[in-house]
């Protein structure tokens, strides 16, 4: 766990659990863990956890606090799903195939516990948040122990004790909350960067996206309490952090004293041993001209910055609810690389939105154009029920649908092996992240605009920033050796 000492014997179970958190999951956790103990000396064996993450950042981060939660009560991590006595899946439902994915791995999962009898399944994460999902679970997926939502995973200890104590399905979820609960432990993935969640839900309701209604309202982060998470992180190891909230930029507007975004990477600039600092995601209809200005004056903030567009016409723009124009997000584009001409610039684009005719698509393809991402993540309009969009009329019929998007990929890959490759030949500061997958005589680097970088290296280089000289493009990574 990072830099947060917890003396869980020093808490007395004999009393009643305290009603201030974090105080009250501590005792939870203590709690949790006396039965974990008891389990795997009944057992005779050390019990073991298994967490899969569906979705985006956010859900890899509060995965990263369900693991040291499950850690710090004393189970182990065990990277095959059959073979864990705890498996978790943290759900994501932003489109109809992620959700999908869940109940198919949920149905395989269901035939393995019947072979182990000790296994315990939760579920978590925005899947839950929706009624429907739950109603389903508890008639046709009896087998699952725990099930809870987005606002309340600070309470996981305090539900896992609920289980032991019930033998019965726990379900938790709340509509929404005003709550955040600090100084819980965390579990890195990597140990030299972190993510760190800087605002919770959002309040953009974009007309497609569910993420509104299951994340719930936008909550601010106190910046104190971001800069001494990071501060910990740093003495902890971590050279680089990523700053996550589906809409940064207007991070700070709730709190008691407004502080902006780009305030917010001042104050994170200066902590001393951080080099690196990226963020996620930038809504375009609230990027300041303060926000470019500190990102050009920056040493430590990445040479990245994601503006998800969506759509290229400023009518269905407008049917999306996004609140910005075609030419006006051309104009910002234009205005952050003339103050950053060696920005990378990468995007969302949503294909088939309702009402989407051949002359919108068309407008898309010019922004593509025009702007030339570095890299595109390209959707299929997916339907969530509840949302504005899933009762407009006009929906687009799939052949169509799936003619536009492969037309889109081709040009998003074309553009982007060309944009990509402009670096060729440049010496780059790059962090190494690990060794190269394909061959483990290379490790991968991550360059300041994102893009990966393999040379010839050893573990012993993982976390440190070293100097990469860019020897050939592949398209969306390069070869390279460190000079
Ligand atoms: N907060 C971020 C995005 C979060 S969801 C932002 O505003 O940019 C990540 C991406 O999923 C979105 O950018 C969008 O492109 C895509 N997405 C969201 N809802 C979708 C839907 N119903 N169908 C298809 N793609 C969707
Ligand atoms: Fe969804 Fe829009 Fe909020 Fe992003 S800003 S999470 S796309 S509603
Ligand atoms: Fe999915 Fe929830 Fe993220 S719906 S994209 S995991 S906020």
């Amino acid at each position: 766990m990072q830099a947060l000492e917890l003396d869980m014997t020093a808490i007395d179970l004999t009393k009643e659990a305290p009603v201030k958190e974090p105080e009250r999951q501590y005792y939870f956790m203590a709690k949790a863990r006396n039965y974990v103990k008891e389990l795997s000396e009944k057992i005779g064996r050390p019990l073991t956890f298994c967490v899969t993450t569906f979705g985006c950042q956010m859900n890899a981060r509060d995965s990263e606090k369900l693991c040291g939660i499950l850690e710090e009560i004393g189970y182990q991590e065990e990277t095959e799903e059959e073979n864990a006595d705890f498996v978790i899946y943290n759900t994501c439902t932003v489109r109809e195939n992620a959700n999908m994915r869940v109940y198919g791995r949920l149905g395989q999962l269901g035939r393995i516990k019947k072979l182990h009898p000790h296994m315990m399944i939760g579920l978590c994460g925005c899947m839950m948040q929706e009624p429907h999902v739950v109603e389903k679970l508890k008639t046709s997926y009896r087998f699952v122990d725990l099930i809870f939502g987005t606002h309340n995973i600070y309470k996981f200890a305090e539900l896992i004790v609920s289980r032991f104590e019930s033998e019965r399905m726990v379900i938790d979820i709340w509509k929404d909350t005003d709550k955040i609960v600090e100084d819980l432990p965390v579990e890195r993935k990597y140990a030299f960067k972190s993510g760190v969640n800087i605002m919770f839900g959002c309040n953009n309701f974009c007309s497609y996206c569910i993420v509104p209604y299951v994340r719930g309202r936008e909550r601010s982060r106190n910046p104190k309490d971001i800069v001494r998470e990071i501060e910990r992180l740093v003495a902890d190891g971590v050279v680089e952090v990523m700053l996550l909230g589906q809409n940064v930029n207007s991070y700070g507007k709730t709190l008691e004293e407004p502080l902006s975004f780009a305030k917010l990477l001042r104050e994170i600039e200066k902590i001393e041993g951080l080099k690196r600092i990226r963020f996620m995601t930038s809504h375009p209809k609230d990027l300041s001209d303060e926000l470019i200005e500190v990102m050009k004056d920056s040493k430590k903030i990445c040479r990245h910055l994601h503006l998800p567009v969506q759509s290229g016409s400023s009518q269905i723009l407008k049917k999306m609810n996004r609140r910005y124009t075609k030419e006006q997000y051309l104009a910002l584009a234009e205005k952050i690389k003339k103050a950053m001409p060696d920005i990378s610039l990468t995007t969302d684009i949503i294909v088939g939105f309702p009402g989407e005719t051949e002359e919108d698509f068309q407008e898309t393809l010019d922004v593509v154009r025009k702007v030339r991402y570095d890299s595109a993540f390209t959707f299929i309009y997916s339907k969530r029920t509840g949302t504005p969009a899933a009762v407009m009329e006009n929906q687009v019929p799939s052949d169509v649908i799936k003619d536009r998007f492969d037309r889109l990929l081709k040009e998003v890959q074309e553009i982007s092996a060309q944009v990509c490759s402009v670096h060729t030949g440049t010496i780059q500061e790059v962090l190494v992240e690990g060794v190269s997958e394909h061959e483990p005589s290379l490790v991968t680097g991550r360059l300041s605009n994102n893009l990966l970088v393999h040379f010839a290296g050893g573990q012993e280089l993982i976390g440190k920033i070293v100097q990469v000289k860019l020897n050939e493009c592949k398209g969306f990574y390069y070869i390279g050796q460190q000079v």
